[in-house]
C-alpha cells in the first residue's frame, strides 16, 4: 500500500495535541485546542465530539469546530441513530469516502448545508473507555482517497484514544448534574399533559406496556409518537434491554431488508463484510419501526414472517435467528387507506394494528399547549443557563390560537428559539417564530382582510425592531426604516407599541 506512513505534519499535530492534552485545566478548552489543531494541520474541515448519556438515552454534542451553540445543541442523536449512532452502538469506526452517496448521513448540526457534500468524505470512530464506548469522535475531509481515507483513521483513533480518559469523565459529570435534579432525569421522558385526550393515551400505555403485544402508534407529525414507543418500552419488563428504533423511511428501499435483519459477506454488491440487522441488535428489548408505511412489498411479507414464526435469516443466509424483540410501529399515515389503496399488506396491518395507539393533535389538547410550553421553557432556559421567568399575554394568546400544524415538536422549536430570544426574563411576540404570529394573527380574526392582517403584523415586527435598534428613539427608528418620524409615531399609536421599552435603561 502506497502512503502508509504519517507526514511530517500529522506526526507534528499529533505531538502538539498529545501535550495540549497532558496539560492540566479545563477540558472543554483543551478540547477545542484539539479541533483546531486537527483543522489546521490534519485536513479535518470539521471536527465533532459526542458523549452518550445513558440516563437519557441519548447521544449529545460536547465540542464542534465551525459549529455555534446552536448547531451543537441541535447535533443530538438515539443510539443507532445515523453514522454516529450506529458507530456508538457498534463500537466500529465508520469511514465514508463521499457524504452524498450515504442514506445513513443525517447531518444533525445543519452545518453542511451551504456546503457542497459531493466534495466531502467523512470518518466517525468510536472512544472507548475500558470495555465501553463512552462516545465518537468524527472529522469532515475535503475528499480524500482511500489511502488517505485509511491513514486519517489511524490518526482519529489514536486522538480518540488520547482524549477517552477525560470524555469518560466528562460524561459521568454530565450524568451527574442530572442526578443532582431528580425532576430533570425525569422531564426528557415524561409525557406532559393534563387533557383527557393525553391521559386517555396514557391509560392505554400502562394497559399495553406490560405485554409481549404489538402496538400501532397513529398520530400527526410531531405528536410524540417516538416519545410514546420509548414510555411503553420504559414501562415495560423489557426496559433494560436494547430499545432499537429503526426509521423506514429514512432508508433506502434496496438495502432496508440487510438494514433489518443483516446480510451476510457478499450477499449483494457492496455487503464487504457481514452485518448484524436491527432485529439481532434488539435482543429481547423493543424495535420500533417507524414510518412503517413505507416499507417496500418484499420486506412487508418478510416482516409478516418474522411476526408469524418470529424467526427470520440474514440476506445471503439460510441460518435461521429466532427474535424476541417486541414490535413497536408508527405512522402518521392512514395505514387503513393504504391497505384499501393495495400498497399496504391487509395481513400485516392486523398483526401490527392489534393495539392501535391513536395520539391527538396538539390543537385538540386545550391547556396542554402551555403546560408543554412552560416544560420546554424550564428545559431550554436551563439549557441556556438563561432565567425565564414568564410569557406576556400577548405570547400566550399567540400560543393558544395557533393551530399548530407540527404539534409538540414545532411548539418545542418555536420555544427553544423564544428562550434564546428572550430578554430580562420574559418571553413576547417578538420571541416566537413570524411564521407563528402571522398564522395566528390570520386565526384570530377571521372576518378582517388576511392581506391586512399579515402586512399589519409584519409592519408592527418591522417597526419593533427597528425601535430596538434605535434603543427607543422615534427619529433614528424612523432613518432606518427610511420613513418619516410623523408616519413611525402614528404606526407606534395605531398598534400601541410601547416604544419607552426600547430605551437603554441608565441604571
Ligand atoms: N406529551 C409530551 N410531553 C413532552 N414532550 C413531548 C410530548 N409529546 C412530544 N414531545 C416532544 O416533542 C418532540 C416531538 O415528538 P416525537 O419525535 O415523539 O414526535 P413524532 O410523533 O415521532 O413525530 P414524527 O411523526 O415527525 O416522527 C420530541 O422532542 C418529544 O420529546
Ligand atoms: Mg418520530
Amino acid at each position: 500500500m502506497m502512503n502508509s506512513h504519517f507526514t511530517q505534519e500529522q506526526y507534528h499535530a499529533l505531538h502538539v495535541i498529545s501535550s495540549d492534552l497532558a496539560r492540566p485545566g479545563p477540558f472543554d478548552a483543551a478540547l477545542k485546542e484539539t479541533l483546531n489543531q486537527m483543522h489546521e494541520y490534519l485536513g479535518v474541515a470539521r471536527g465533532m465530539v459526542t458523549i452518550f448519556r445513558r440516563d437519557i438515552d441519548q447521544i449529545q454534542t460536547i465540542a464542534g469546530n465551525q459549529m455555534d451553540e446552536e448547531a451543537t445543541e441541535r447535533a443530538r442523536y438515539s443510539p443507532g441513530e445515523g453514522i454516529i449512532g450506529r458507530v456508538l452502538s457498534s463500537g466500529k469506526a465508520i469511514v465514508v469516502p463521499r457524504i452524498n452517496q450515504e442514506p445513513l448521513f443525517l447531518n444533525r448540526s445543519g452545518t453542511r448545508d451551504d456546503i457542497d457534500v459531493s466534495e466531502l468524505s467523512f470518518i466517525c470512530v468510536p472512544i472507548c473507555y475500558g470495555q465501553e464506548v463512552v462516545g465518537t469522535l468524527s472529522a469532515d475531509f475535503n475528499a480524500r482517497s482511500e489511502p488517505e481515507l485509511s491513514l486519517d483513521l489511524k490518526l482519529l483513533e489514536s486522538i480518540a484514544n488520547l482524549i477517552a480518559s477525560r470524555v469518560e469523565r466528562r460524561r459521568i459529570m454530565e450524568e451527574n448534574k442530572r442526578l443532582k435534579d431528580p425532576d430533570a432525569i425525569d422531564s426528557h421522558h415524561s409525557i406532559i399533559g393534563s387533557s383527557d385526550a393525553i391521559k386517555h393515551v396514557r391509560q392505554l400505555i400502562a394497559q399495553v406496556a406490560d405485554s409481549r403485544t404489538s402496538v400501532l402508534l397513529t398520530g400527526e407529525t410531531g405528536t410524540g409518537k417516538g416519545l410514546i414507543a420509548r414510555a411503553i418500552h420504559r414501562m415495560s419488563p423489557r426496559k433494560d434491554q436494547p430499545f432499537v428504533h429503526l426509521n423506514c423511511g429514512a432508508i433506502p428501499e434496496h438495502l432496508i431488508e440487510s438494514e433489518l435483519f443483516g446480510h451476510e459477506k457478499g450477499a449483494f454488491t457492496g455487503a464487504i463484510a457481514a452485518r448484524e440487522g436491527r432485529f439481532e441488535a434488539a435482543k429481547n428489548g423493543t424495535i420500533f419501526l417507524d414510518e412503517i408505511n413505507s416499507l417496500p412489498a418484499q420486506a412487508q411479507v418478510k416482516l409478516l414472517k418474522v411476526i408469524q414464526d418470529r424467526e427470520f435469516e440474514r440476506v445471503g443466509s439460510s441460518k435461521t435467528t429466532h427474535t424476541n424483540a417486541r414490535i413497536i410501529t408508527a405512522t402518521n399515515k392512514d395505514l387503513e387507506k393504504e391497505v384499501e389503496d393495495g400498497t399496504f399488506r391487509a395481513d400485516l396491518y392486523y398483526r401490527l394494528n392489534v393495539f392501535p395507539i391513536l395520539i391527538p393533535p396538539l390543537r385538540n389538547r386545550g391547556a396542554d399547549i402551555m403546560l408543554l410550553a412552560d416544560h420546554f421553557i424550564s428545559r431550554y432556559a436551563d439549557e441556556m443557563g438563561k432565567t425565564v421567568e414568564r410569557i406576556d399575554t400577548p405570547a400566550i394568546d399567540l400560543f393558544m390560537s395557533y393551530h399548530w400544524p407540527g404539534n409538540v415538536r414545532e411548539l418545542e422549536n418555536a420555544v427553544e428559539r423564544a428562550v434564546l430570544l428572550s430578554e430580562d426574563g420574559v418571553v413576547t411576540t417578538r420571541c416566537l417564530p413570524p411564521s407563528l404570529q402571522m398564522k395566528a394573527a390570520e386565526n384570530r380574526n377571521e372576518k378582517r382582510g388576511r392581506l391586512e392582517q399579515l402586512v399589519a403584523v409584519y409592519e408592527m415586527g418591522l417597526i419593533k425592531d427597528a425601535l430596538k435598534d434605535a434603543e427607543g428613539n422615534q427619529t433614528k427608528a424612523a432613518e432606518f426604516l427610511e420613513t418619516t418620524k410623523r408616519i413611525i409615531q402614528y404606526k407606534i399609536k395605531k398598534y400601541n407599541i410601547n416604544y419607552r421599552q426600547y430605551r437603554k435603561s441608565i441604571a
